[in-house]
């Protein structure tokens, strides 16, 4: 009731400033334009209580990442059923194919509310030499329990589809007079769909869906007074939740956090190890264990078998999953743990031109330097691969890149003993040995790793105390200890 009083007043202010109630024109931009009315207000997902990063992995070409609520099981159910079919979907189309193709999954919250919850997938695969993207927005109706496309924010689907094409045909006059082509609005291409700050609905697009190729992003508003008799009841929820968000004090942005970057001149090339222990990696034999793409829903777990057995790692976590849950990565800082940067979103770094791979390297320290206080000074590359214009950018950035030379082959769910048995095995003086903690299996495979290697005369440290007082360079790749 308190809602739909507030959300009244809103709409009829909103109907009042924008007068004829057509929204211009959207430019094409993806980034963040003040003026864009195909903006959405996404939510910062660290003040989401209850909400877990997941990540799933394919045959190191698919690297999906997707939130995990607290008690809305069915939606849970519905965004896991939604990557599971891109990664199916993925896995048919490039079988057999012979040429690099890679899927990225990265999301934001379009929606938090009591009342509603959109998450919105944004889907980039890697084909034929460039990234294709597509978009999906996915909602949770509290009131009735269910998981609901986009489609379901809206009871009369051909009405909205007629004012999206009113605007398209617009774009198309304004952006390419000398086209006679009419874009084709399908209702599979409505499955992007959320609301700006004002309350307008934003319907997105694929890249080539209703546009040429050339033009990326396509995405168009229906006025919040010609969307508000065309909504379902979810659709009015949503709208309500998007205004409240609007309504609310903004979040500061990560670049004002007290960790802000340091000019490009101060960065230091030469990174110093952390205040020693007792150990001396130039006469002890050393391994350090290193856990990468998390946190996630195991990360706490792999904490408490760490401290139980008095053992410290390097996390190489993803920027996106540190933003979700900054808790648990400052708690991995806390405990003496080095936290590092395994990218925003887990891209191929050699698929990406220098000024994305300094904004994905640069979001992520960004974000862990918010939860810990502390600019990360080690990055690794994604399935381990840097090349030479990623190594300019971590050397301006402060970074070292750590790769690895015992891989625990964790990549899948494996049975914990064939884990320990492959790690055990290759370890050696010097050894840098890649985990994945998103596993249950990884995790619980540690226990009698740390025991094995210290029956086995090795101590277990970090990555700077492997290199010691020799220290390690900014922009460097490191796959292994001096020793080796
Ligand atoms: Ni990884």
């Amino acid at each position: 009731m308190h809602i739909k009083r507030f959300f009244g007043g809103i709409a009829l202010l909103v109907a009042g400033l924008t007068g004829c109630g057509v929204t211009p024109p959207a430019p094409e931009l993806d980034g963040p334009v003040p003026a864009d009315p195909t903006r959405i207000p996404f939510v910062a997902p660290a003040a989401v209580q209850g909400l877990t990063p997941m990540t799933v992995t394919d045959e190191n070409s698919a690297y999906v990442l997707y939130p995990h609520f607290a008690d809305v099981p069915a939606f849970n159910r519905a965004l896991r059923q939604e990557v599971d079919r891109q990664l199916t979907e993925f896995r048919e189309r490039t079988r057999g194919s012979g040429l690099r193709s890679e899927l990225t999954v990265e999301w934001r919250l379009a929606a938090f509310s009591p009342q509603v919850i959109g998450v919105r997938l944004r889907t980039g695969e890697f084909a034929d030499g460039g990234w294709g993207h597509s978009l999906r927005t996915l909602w949770y109706d509290r009131g009735s329990g269910q998981a609901v496309p986009s489609k379901g924010l809206v009871k009369d689907l051909p009405a909205v589809k007629r004012l999206v094409l009113d605007q398209l045909l617009r774009r198309e006059r304004i952006g390419d007079p000398g086209s006679g082509t009419r874009p084709l609005v399908t209702d599979e291409a409505m499955d992007s769909m959320a609301f700006n700050a004002d309350g307008d609905l934003v319907v997105e697009f694929d890249d080539c869906q209703v546009a040429a190729c050339a033009q990326g992003r396509v995405a168009v508003t229906v006025s919040a007074e010609q969307a508000l008799p065309l909504l379902s009841r979810t659709g009015r929820l949503a709208q309500a939740a998007a205004l409240r968000a609007a309504l609310r004090p903004a979040v500061p942005p990560l670049a004002q956090t007290p960790a802000t970057p340091s000019p490009s001149s101060a960065v230091p090339r030469f990174l110093a190890a952390p205040p020693s222990r007792a150990v001396d990696c130039a006469t002890a034999k050393c391994v350090a264990l290193t856990f990468e793409d998390g946190p996630g829903p195991h990360t706490a777990d792999l904490l408490d078998i760490l401290r139980k057995e008095h053992a410290r790692a390097t996390f190489f976590t993803v920027g996106l999953n540190a933003a979700a849950d900054p808790d648990i990565v400052r708690r991995i800082h806390r405990e003496g743990h080095v936290v590092a940067n395994h990218t925003w979103a887990h891209l191929d770094l050699t698929k990406l031109s220098s000024s994305r791979v300094t904004d994905s390297l640069s979001r992520t320290q960004d974000a862990l330097a918010a939860a810990t206080g502390e600019r990360p000074t080690l990055a690794r590359p994604p399935y381990g691969n840097a090349g030479r214009e990623a190594e300019a950018v971590a050397e301006r950035l402060g970074l070292a890149l750590v790769t690895w030379d015992v891989d625990a082959g964790d990549e899948h769910e494996r049975a914990p003993c064939e884990i320990v048995r492959k790690v055990v095995g290759e370890a050696h003086a010097g050894a840098i040995v890649r985990m994945h903690e998103i596993h249950r299996t990884t995790v619980e495979a540690v226990a009698a790793i740390l025991k094995e290697l210290r029956r086995k005369g090795f101590e277990l440290v970090t990555v700077p105390e492997l290199y010691g007082d020799a220290g390690m360079r900014a922009g460097r790749v490191y796959s292994s200890g001096p020793l080796d």
